[in-house]
């Protein structure tokens, strides 16, 4: 169809991405063999069956299991470099990625395995395919604020290739709050800071990640529309919600693209953007989260641009970089 390419031929961002969530099951196969791991599904159609979800939890769970055949420092760069190329095609210029230390570092990977591993590959994006970039650092918020200051700690000497913190994993009873010590520390430290909230959680923690964590963006979001005066608060702010529409429809956060409330925030002038968050999990990257929208809501071409352009507006990009885009 014409607005697929549309879609398709308008330069993107990605605000909200973790990149162990870019873990296809055919890379997933190729990395456990060379590893010598067994997964406990038979081939990538076995996997693909399993990728059905009632809630987050039910999600983070297969998510973590997946995750746990990435070892070595190549493994994190081949998984990134597969994300790199196949947001490349849809004509992505910009992405802010999330990646999880805690997932793996608790597993005994080193952080520099990670980290570099990542890195390395990130680079050789900006290099290859043209696609500038930045690093978030995000905390499991199941775990302890001891666990999160241990990794904020083995951070430091990285702050040249970290930019920001996050937070992410269960909400529901874990608050930003139990990070607010945490968030303190990263901020004195010079890094930006952002935080899922009110996904599944409630609006107020959504006012916590502002006022407790400071955070400059909210990943999700959505339950923001419960408040009126928190909704006046991100538009007179402008702070960005870094929406995820299929993510949403698929750990049923809403039951139907078509009830999703994005002309709602829209028309509130809240500064909303296009994300995938797990798109290996939840059926689609950039593009198609787009076309589920625009099929199911019947945006129109100036929506869309609009929503493609929110996403360079809410970048950290420079004024100077963004301008090329608005
Ligand atoms: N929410 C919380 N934690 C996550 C998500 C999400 O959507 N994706 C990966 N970790
Ligand atoms: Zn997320």
């Amino acid at each position: 169809p014409e607005m697929l390419s549309f879609i398709q031929g308008l330069p993107k961002t990605e605000l909200h991405l973790h990149i162990e969530g870019s873990f296809e099951p055919e890379l997933m196969f190729k990395i456990a063999k060379r590893n010598n791991i067994e997964i406990k599904y038979a081939n990538v159609d076995e996997i693909k069956q399993a990728y059905s979800f009632n809630n987050l939890q039910e999600f983070l769970d297969i998510y973590y299991a997946g995750a746990s055949v990435l070892l070595t420092e190549q493994d994190f760069y081949d998984l990134t470099w597969a994300y790199l190329t196949k947001v490349h095609e849809q004509n992505v210029k910009h992405v802010e990625i999330f990646f999880d230390p805690q997932t793996h570092t608790d597993r005994n990977v080193p952080f520099e395995f990670v980290l570099n591993g990542i890195y390395n590959a990130l680079e050789d994006g900006q290099k290859q395919l043209g696609i500038s970039f930045r690093l978030i650092m995000s905390f499991l918020r199941h775990l302890d604020e001891a666990s999160a200051f241990k990794t904020l700690e083995q951070a430091l000497p990285h702050k040249d290739k970290i930019v920001a913190v996050g937070l992410d994993s269960s909400e529901v009873g874990n608050p930003p709050s139990k990070f607010q010590r945490v968030f303190e520390k990263a901020l004195n430290e010079g890094f930006l800071t952002v935080a899922h909230a009110g996904e599944e959680g409630p609006s107020e923690y959504i006012w916590e990640a502002l006022d407790l964590l400071k955070v400059t963006r909210i990943d999700h979001g959505n339950r923001c529309l419960d408040d009126a005066d928190l909704v006046k608060r991100l538009v007179d702010q402008q702070t960005p919600l870094t929406l995820c529409p299929l993510s949403n429809l698929e750990l049923k956060v809403i039951q139907d693209l078509k009830e999703y409330a994005l002309p709602t925030m829209m028309e509130h002038n809240l500064l909303v953007t296009i994300n995938s968050d797990d798109p290996a999990y939840f059926g689609g990257y950039m593009n198609e989260n787009f076309w589920g929208i625009t099929k199911a809501l019947n945006l129109s071409k100036v929506q869309i641009a609009e929503l493609a352009k929110n996403g360079f507006k809410a970048s950290w990009l420079s004024e100077q970089e963004k301008q090329e885009f608005l």
